[in-house]
């Protein structure tokens, strides 16, 4: 028989084991990954190592219970184990070391400019060394694994960029030793607003001290009920994209996606009719959708040694190829005897 000599492109995403896992999170990067799964040859993370840039949230029982519920959701999600590979980043301790190195290469005015570092800092006290550097250690992540393409929600775009800066910059200095990846977005739903105050983005730390504030992939049918209902519109009758208000815009692009429609089809179909029609459905539409992940969430984290397995697994899937992309860093660096 003949080889398909075609390889697929590598994929590589993660979600940070912190707070709640909410609809945006479902929409930006989840989903798009589930989407694209026989596409790609996939690995997907979680990322701890990233959650312990905030400190003061992370309680070592803490993580360890939510680095649990996001591998769970993963695969509630619909990430298949034989398809796609599952792990721990912290498991991999080639993170960590690539990480060094790459600071080695990467100027600091490169990570003064992150915007996401400047608005998380500002409202620290302290600010930690990890969290300045928190960009470098993602761009680790997705340069060890050779990746082509990184599915996530549009507040990644910095990063993403400055992974191909420093996957550049060392190649530049070293030689061709890192693939230069590409940002992977959803062109509606890459960035969802919070239910409550549409202006910002649904943040998973704002959703877990904010009752309204978002849908989480967990929450239950009166709280999901509950937070659409009530979420933040205006006082028009106004279900036109361009028109609308962000409040209004941001329902109409999580029925878009959750339904599959495209924007004719939404505006169309919501055509004269008010917001309370808009947020009904739209119940209906997200209760259809978390349903069956919550159900097969709960199958997985009832059977024991499920989770265990698969996590195991992909970390030696994992290790495999990211010892030989460091292996080969090191070469290039002059780190072998
Ligand atoms: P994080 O919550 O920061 O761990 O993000 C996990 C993934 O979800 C990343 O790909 C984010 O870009 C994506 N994401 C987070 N919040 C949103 C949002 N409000 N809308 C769309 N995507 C999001
Ligand atoms: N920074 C990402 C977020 O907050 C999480 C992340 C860490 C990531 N490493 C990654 C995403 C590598 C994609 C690829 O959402």
């Amino acid at each position: 028989m003949k080889e398909n000599v075609e390889k697929k492109k590598r994929v590589f995403s993660g979600v940070q084991p912190t707070g709640q896992i909410h609809i945006g999170n479902y929409v930006g990067a989840i989903s798009l990954w589930v989407e694209n799964q026989d596409l790609y040859d996939n690995i997907f993370c979680i990322v701890d190592l990233h959650s312990l840039t905030i400190p003061e949230n992370i309680a070592p029982e803490y993580l360890r219970r939510k680095v649990r519920e996001v591998a769970a959701l993963y695969l509630a999600c619909g990430i298949d184990p034989e398809k796609s590979t599952i792990f721990v980043q912290s498991q991999v301790p080639e993170h960590a070391e690539l990480t060094w190195l790459l600071n080695c290469v990467t100027p600091i005015g490169w990570l003064e400019r992150m915007t996401q570092y400047k608005s998380k800092s500002a409202e620290m006290e302290t600010v930690g060394t990890g969290l300045f550097d928190y960009p470098v250690l993602m761009a680790a992540d997705i340069l060890l694994y050779d990746t082509d393409l990184v599915p996530v929600g549009d507040d990644q775009k910095q990063h993403i960029e400055i992974t191909r800066d420093i996957a550049q910059r060392f190649n530049h200095l070293y030689g061709e030793v890192f693939k230069i990846p590409d940002g992977l977005f959803r062109e509606s739903g890459a960035r969802i607003m919070g239910l409550d105050t549409p202006e910002v983005k649904m943040s998973k730390s704002l959703g877990e001290m904010k009752k309204r504030h978002s849908i989480g992939l967990l929450d239950s049918e009166e709280d999901i009920r509950d937070a659409i209902m009530r979420a933040t519109t205006d006082s028009n009758m106004e279900t036109r994209y361009e028109y609308a208000s962000p409040g209004v815009k941001n329902l109409l692009v999580l029925y878009e996606v959750l339904t599959g429609s495209s924007r004719e089809e939404v505006e169309e179909h919501f055509s004269g009719k008010n917001y309370g029609t808009l947020k009904k459905e739209l119940v209906e539409v997200v209760l259809d959708t978390l349903r069956p992940i919550q159900q097969k969430y709960n199958e997985i984290v009832n059977e024991e040694g499920y989770l265990d397995n698969i996590l195991n697994e992909g970390r030696m899937r994992a290790k495999e190829i990211a010892s030989a992309t460091i292996a080969r860093v090191k070469e290039h660096m002059g780190l072998t005897l």
